[in-house]
């Protein structure tokens, strides 16, 4: 850490510190994310020892445990992604893009905490509104009647002083990037300003036990920090998702002290508001047309649950040198190598063709579990043969083209068959895994991809 008062370069997508200007940042790979910043007043870095430490008290690693006592929100998919409700003391990072539902998804969240008869206190602070546009969206959500008690403020020690004397369960601060401290020299929504500002409410809600969200603007300009600069002093990391032009939004876990990662909850961006998705498989195969070529039905696992979505796939001879691949909502590489096994494997010839792969529904998936059913997809393109409406797929695909066994299976299964489908191509059973086959569909087994276009031939 620098000394106070000297000049650094900071990135302000990682935090990432240099003593000279940069293009690119050597740590997060971001190019013109480095800004000029002056450090010191963060806090935690420019502290100057007045006593002597104190010794440790140590225990062993048995002992009663502490039960954490949780506040459910009443809001099913955010008391899921949680870990079961929100910790007294704990804090939560809100992160996701512009305009995806934030603040929409807090204020709903605090409305239905403030209503609760417990008289828990809520507190909405905003520093990117003024209180008349708050105003209208509790309005627009039918909130307005709801005990929440709402400020329009920017400056922490003004937030502070005022928490302070308050008995707050609930506490939401919109946006992070737009608190300021006055020691800190930098301007708001630098890395200095957010770490700053977060580091002196972060301790006041430990101090005084409330729930902190912090609000985080995604940004790909370098002018206001990232979340990520603060990922790591927080116990709950939650991102909010979604694409534009769909109206789900997914609430995705991707760091907490209290619960499972990798968990999403699903929502639907309505008029009145965020409404909770209960069944997402069937929201992600709503729009699914039958009998189409290139398209198939992953099922998938997302933290505990099982989900179906649709992949699509266009293959079509290119008119470039080298042909294009284009991917939405999977990993770009692993689209790569499926291609590879299927030349190398099945003697298929993908590089006279364009690729393009298609997660519907704007979920993004991670699992190498789609590896089946992307191929399954790019195949059925290619041959322009529609696969059976009431199939869904699943299993990983090894560099030599074998089919391997995938996490959860009956889960999968279960989903498909409570959603209507006959027919599942899954990977073979090992050993002492044991398929639940009291479903009554139809289950093919297949050990590699070459039995797979067999198969589908
Ligand atoms: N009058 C409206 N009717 C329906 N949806 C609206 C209306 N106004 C805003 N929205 C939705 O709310 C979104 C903005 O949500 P907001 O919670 O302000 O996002 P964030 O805080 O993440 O920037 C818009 O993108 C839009 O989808
Ligand atoms: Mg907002
Ligand atoms: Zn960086």
């Amino acid at each position: 850490m620098a000394k106070k008062g000297t000049i650094e370069f900071v990135c302000q997508t990682c935090g990432a510190a240099y003593p000279k200007w940069q293009g690119k940042c050597d740590s997060c790979g971001e190019w013109n994310t480095i800004v000029e910043e002056k450090s010191g007043g963060e806090g935690f870095s420019n502290f100057t020892p007045k006593s002597k430490g104190r010794i440790l008290d140590f225990v062993p690693l048995s002992g009663a445990l502490e039960k954490v006592e949780r506040l459910e929100t009443g809001i099913k998919e955010l008391d899921r992604v949680s870990g079961g409700g929100l910790v007294a003391g704990s804090v939560i990072l809100v992160g996701g893009d512009p305009g995806i539902g934030k603040s929409t998804l807090l204020l709903q969240t605090c409305a239905k905490i403030a209503n609760k008869a417990e008289g828990y206190e809520c507190y909405y602070i905003s520093g990117e509104e003024a209180i008349d546009q708050v105003r209208i969206r509790a309005k627009r959500l039918e909130l307005d009647q709801s005990p929440v008690k709402l400020a329009s403020a920017t400056g922490v020690k003004d937030i502070i002083a005022t928490l302070e004397k308050s008995n707050a369960a609930v506490v939401i601060i919109d946006s992070i990037q737009t608190m300021y401290l006055e020691e800190v020299e930098s301007t708001p929504g630098s890395v200095a300003q957010v770490r700053a500002c977060a580091y002196e409410l972060i301790k006041l809600a430990k101090k005084k036990g409330f729930v902190l969200f912090l609000v985080g603007h995604v940004t790909k300009q370098g002018s206001i920090a990232g979340p990520r600069v603060l990922e790591h002093m927080v116990d709950t990391v939650l991102y909010f998702e979604g694409e534009r032009g769909h109206h789900f939004r997914i609430l995705r876990a991707v760091k907490n002290r209290y619960g499972a990662t990798d968990e999403i909850g699903v929502f639907e961006m309505q008029d009145k508001g965020l409404v909770e998705v209960e069944n997402p498989s069937a929201l992600f195969l709503a729009e699914r047309q039958g009998n189409i070529s290139g398209s198939c039905v992953f099922a998938g696992i997302e933290g505990s649950r099982p989900v179906l979505v649709e992949i699509q796939a266009l293959v079509s001879p290119t008119g470039y040198a080298s042909p294009k691949r284009a991917v939405v909502g999977w990993d770009s590489n692993r689209l790569a190598m499926v291609l590879a096994v299927l030349e190398a494997r099945c003697g298929m010839n993908l590089s006279s063709q364009d690729v393009y792969l298609n997660i519907a529904g704007g979920l993004k998936i991670s699992e190498p579990a789609a590896d089946l059913a992307v191929a399954m997809a790019v195949i059925s393109s290619l041959t322009n043969k529609p696969l059976p409406a009431d199939a869904v797929i699943f299993g990983e695909i090894g560099l030599s083209g074998e089919i391997r066994s995938v996490g959860q299976p009956n889960s999968r299964l279960k989903e498909a068959h409570k959603l209507g489908f006959n027919n599942a191509i899954t990977p073979p059973t090992h050993g002492n895994e044991k398929k639940n086959t009291s479903y009554d569909m139809n289950i093919y087994e297949i050990g590699n991809v070459q039995r797979l276009i067999n198969w589908f031939n």
